[in-house]
């Protein structure tokens, strides 16, 4: 089954809170994501992948069994298509990374991205941050920014190897250790230079990770 990324639901706040959690265990108090899916400006979402969901849930399938939802769910899934929100198999998905961003004028700001810890390193993490960058272009954000801590070297080069660049600093900006934080842009993200850069990166991604990754594009 291939990987994917949809919207968030109230139903997949508790995977997304030991994700958070595992992801920023000194930052608190941890995020209102049941506030936060109710915010018009803010937008979340989640990376799934089914193959896993078979080994971790001991949840019965819905009626038709697991192998006529999974084949559901795989017809379900052409490039830049997202699962039927019907299908909503409760506990039904394992949820490996998630993302949220706010627009806001022209400006889309992410304000958390987090990959499952066992799951690190597998394009999870480039493929939500593709999701923001298309789905923020689509709601005419001309920018996408970000604060990133000083120290985070991983989360800076996904952000750089996507275009975006240091705009700034904030002193003593995270409350837990008085660390800076870096405030990363992109150019403008419909600009043809933009766009190239990114369709290169999303060309080299499919090779690397195949073709079953389906980013979100709504
Ligand atoms: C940052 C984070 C989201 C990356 O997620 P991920 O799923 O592991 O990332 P991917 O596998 O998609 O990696 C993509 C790119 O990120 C960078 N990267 C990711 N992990 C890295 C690491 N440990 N060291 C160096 N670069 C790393 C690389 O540029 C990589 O591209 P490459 O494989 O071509 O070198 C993940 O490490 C995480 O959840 N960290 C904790 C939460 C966090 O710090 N979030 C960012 C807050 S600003």
């Amino acid at each position: 089954m291939p990987d994917y990324v949809r919207l968030m639901r109230h139903e997949d706040i508790d995977q997304v809170v030991v994700i958070d959690r595992e992801a920023f265990p000194t930052e608190w108090p941890p995020p209102n994501f049941k506030r936060e899916l109710e915010n018009r400006l803010a937008t979340y979402i989640v990376a799934c992948n089914a193959t896993e969901l078979t080994e971790e849930t001991e949840e019965t399938p819905p009626q038709g069994g697991l192998t006529m939802l999974l084949s559901r769910v795989s017809r379900l899934f052409t490039p830049g298509r997202l699962p039927d929100s019907k299908w909503s198999a409760k506990g039904g998905e394992y949820i490996t990374g998630f993302a949220g961003f706010w627009v806001m004028a022209d400006e889309a700001h992410i304000t958390t991205i987090a990959t499952r810890q066992t799951c690190r390193q597998q394009g999870i993490g480039e493929l939500l941050l593709q999701s923001i960058i298309d789905m923020a272009a689509r709601r005419e954000a001309r920018i996408i920014t970000l604060e990133v801590r000083a120290s985070n070297t991983a989360a800076q080069k996904l952000y750089t190897k996507y275009g975006f660049t240091q705009v700034g600093l904030r002193h003593g900006y995270y409350i837990d250790n008085r660390e800076d934080a870096i405030i990363m842009s992109t150019d403008h993200i419909t600009s043809p230079s933009f766009k190239a850069q990114i369709k290169e990166i999303i060309e080299a991604y499919t090779t690397k990770w195949g073709p079953d990754r389906y980013r979100m594009s709504t």
